[in-house]
């Protein structure tokens, strides 16, 4: 979605803001824009629809613009069409002020008629557009551009990340936050802001994260913050300790390709400081034995994969507890009424850490009395930082839109967590305990032997790739990993696509499969095998085509019915979609890349999504 950043120092500004902006493309945007102040030009805005690289050349890389103080932003369109107009820095009628923005003012349209009465003119159709405006009419009331941030949010409702500078203050430039996020970065030869750390990396691992209701003042050489009552705040200053090379292709075509491949290591980097002895620690997770014994319920709660995360989790930890889990849509459990209380437990999973709709359901289940924990991949992210318990996953940076590292190393997160649970409760036994364990610690080679193979899927997808609807079926386990499945197809190559549980298929959706359909039958969930091959023989009679992922235990059996049959190894059934999940992704990225589509970047989506 939407990036900012923002740089105060000696060096030149426009060309580091073009290459933080490049550093946040994966996240999804339809226009770029940069603002930089000199001197002598004053405040110099270029902004353009489509690719960075349009902006870029129209500046020639940064050359153009002279100035040392700057912001950027790339755009995600909420209000109005994406176009050069729309684009950010939006600027103050008088020309003084500009400012990028992320998030939605959810009360522009109030403040924008209280405005044009003022005789205000506006250029754009968007809701940042009235707080730069509306800065320009309290900076004219007061005479100070920090009093004027302060009077400006004061007056508007909803979520901000808010870069800002102003033609009369060379030297500085102003950061606001309120429900998405917001770093401040200290460099060498100047500070910065960004709304990802991905930005500034580059220059900088000393960061601190901005609170909500935070404004900062950024100079070359310092930074003072204050809370919403302009109160100085001291701050914890944070290392980002990531690889740069981890936010670069590193001989990969795309980011989602070198994403798949990570998985074993990134796998082995999330699980293995967590099992000591044949046993789960959870070193920070602070659920006694008592309060886990007294729970009356647990939610999953989850947007996209991390949703699809929890639906495979229920069927997990249900085995493993004993107990009901519910899984829920974030964005339908925070108007939902949910039914939490003091006794429930309600983990929330997200890679960003972000996600606007996860963040509201977090604070809706605390609102109402319930514990919450965070599987979350982005240290010091808004989520990982509220709720009351986190668990990163150390997949390390992920910058391809469809997640797939992050996506496995919750799920073997959400394993361990619930192996645990179950061993305080006493509902897994000794065996199964043991056995979980050794699949885990088992999982990464064993995904490693499925990539290995990787020119089966690439040969799969050249023959399937011309399809126009592709169902994906299973039992289960099986049912749970399609979702995903289908989802990384839908993503990346546009082909429209469904998951079904195979029991439900005759229900009413087996009416759409005809002569040539493809399907893609998931039969790895051992106890269920029998079932869902009923199922895969059904479809094949109304005249499917089959492609199916197995076991080696079952290869046999299925090749018999199947058109087209990929296998991964055999594991534990609660490992088991670990493993079977890594062809669907790579069904997904060959077919994508056969359509020619745009894979990291596919069209209308975000990476981290910051708005409702
Ligand atoms: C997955 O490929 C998607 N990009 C999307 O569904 C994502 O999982 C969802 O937006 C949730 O994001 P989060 O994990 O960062 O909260």
């Amino acid at each position: 979605m939407c990036g900012i950043i923002g740089y105060v120092g000696r060096e030149e500004a426009a060309p580091i803001l073009l290459d933080g902006l490049s550093r946040m493309e994966y996240r999804g945007y339809d226009s770029a824009g940069i603002a930089v102040r000199s001197e002598d030009a004053g405040l110099q805005v270029r902004k353009s629809r489509g690719r960075l690289q349009v902006l870029s050349d129209m500046v020639h890389g940064g050359a153009d613009l002279k100035g040392t103080l700057g912001i950027g932003h790339t755009r995600w369109a909420t209000h109005g069409e994406p176009n050069d107009i729309n684009a950010h820095p939006h600027v103050s009628e008088n020309g003084k002020i500009a400012l990028v923005h992320n998030g939605i003012i959810e009360n522009y349209l109030e403040l924008k008629e209280h405005l044009i009465k003022q005789g205000v003119k506006f250029q754009s159709d968007t809701d940042s557009e009235v707080v730069a405006q509306l800065l320009e009419f309290h900076y004219h009331e007061c005479g100070n551009m920090l009093e004027a941030v302060g009077r400006c949010l004061r007056r508007i409702e909803g979520s901000y990340a808010f870069g800002i500078i102003c033609a009369d203050y060379p030297n500085a430039l102003i950061a606001a936050r309120k429900d998405s996020p917001l770093i401040l970065g200290y460099g060498k030869d100047g500070n910065f802001i960004a709304s990802d750390v991905t930005a500034i990396i580059k220059h900088t691992r000393d960061v601190v994260y901005m609170d909500d209701g935070e404004i900062a003042v950024v100079t070359a050489d310092h930074i003072d913050v204050f809370d919403d009552e302009m109160i100085p705040v001291e701050k914890t200053h944070s290392h980002v300790d990531w690889d740069v090379s981890s936010a670069e292709k590193g001989g990969y075509p795309h980011f989602m390709l070198k994403e798949i491949f990570e998985q074993p290591e990134a796998i082995r980097k999330t699980i293995s400081p967590r099992i000591r002895d044949g046993r789960v620690v959870l070193d920070d997770l602070h659920l006694s034995e008592e309060y886990v014994q007294g729970l009356s319920r647990i939610f999953i709660v989850a947007c996209g994969s991390s949703y699809h995360v929890g639906m495979v989790s229920k069927y997990t930890w249900e085995k493993l507890l004993r107990r009901p889990v519910e899984v829920c849509l974030a964005s339908e459990f925070r108007y939902g009424e949910p039914l939490v209380d003091e006794k429930s437990l309600v983990i929330v999973i997200s890679q960003s850490g972000e996600t606007l709709d996860t963040m509201a359901a977090m604070r809706e289940a605390k609102r109402l009395g319930g514990r919450t924990l965070a599987i979350v991949n982005v240290v010091g992210s808004s989520i990982a930082r509220e709720a009351d318990d986190v668990l990163y996953t150390w997949a390390g940076p992920e910058i391809a839109v469809a997640t797939t590292k992050a996506y496995s190393t919750q799920l073997a997160l959400m394993d361990l967590v619930g192996l645990y649970l179950g061993d305080l409760l006493g509902t897994v036994s000794s065996q199964e305990y043991q056995a979980v364990i050794e699949a885990m610690g088992r999982l990464p080679d064993q995904m490693q032997q499925v990539l290995d193979h990787v020119e089966t899927i690439q040969y799969h997808a050249c023959q399937y790739f011309n399809h126009d609807s592709i169902f994906f079926i299973g039992r289960n386990l099986d049912y749970a990993m399609g979702l995903e499945g289908s989802l990384k197809l839908k993503e990346i190559s546009y082909i429209h696509s469904e998951a079904y549980a195979s029991g439900e298929l005759k229900h009413g959706t087996i009416s759409l499969i005809e002569p040539g359909t493809l399907v893609v039958a998931l039969g790895t969930y051992a106890p269920l095998f029998d079932k869902a091959m009923s199922n895969v023989v059904e479809v094949k009679a109304r005249g499917a085509e089959v492609l199916a992922i197995t076991t080696e235990r079952f290869q046999e059996k299925m090749e018999k019915t199947a058109d087209s049959t990929v296998v991964v190894p055999d594991t534990h059934a609660i490992v088991q979609p670990s493993l079977g999940v890594v062809p669907l992704q790579l069904f997904a990225y060959y077919v994508a890349l056969q359509r020619g589509c745009d894979i990291d970047k596919p069209r209308n989506l975000a990476k981290s999504v910051t708005v409702e």
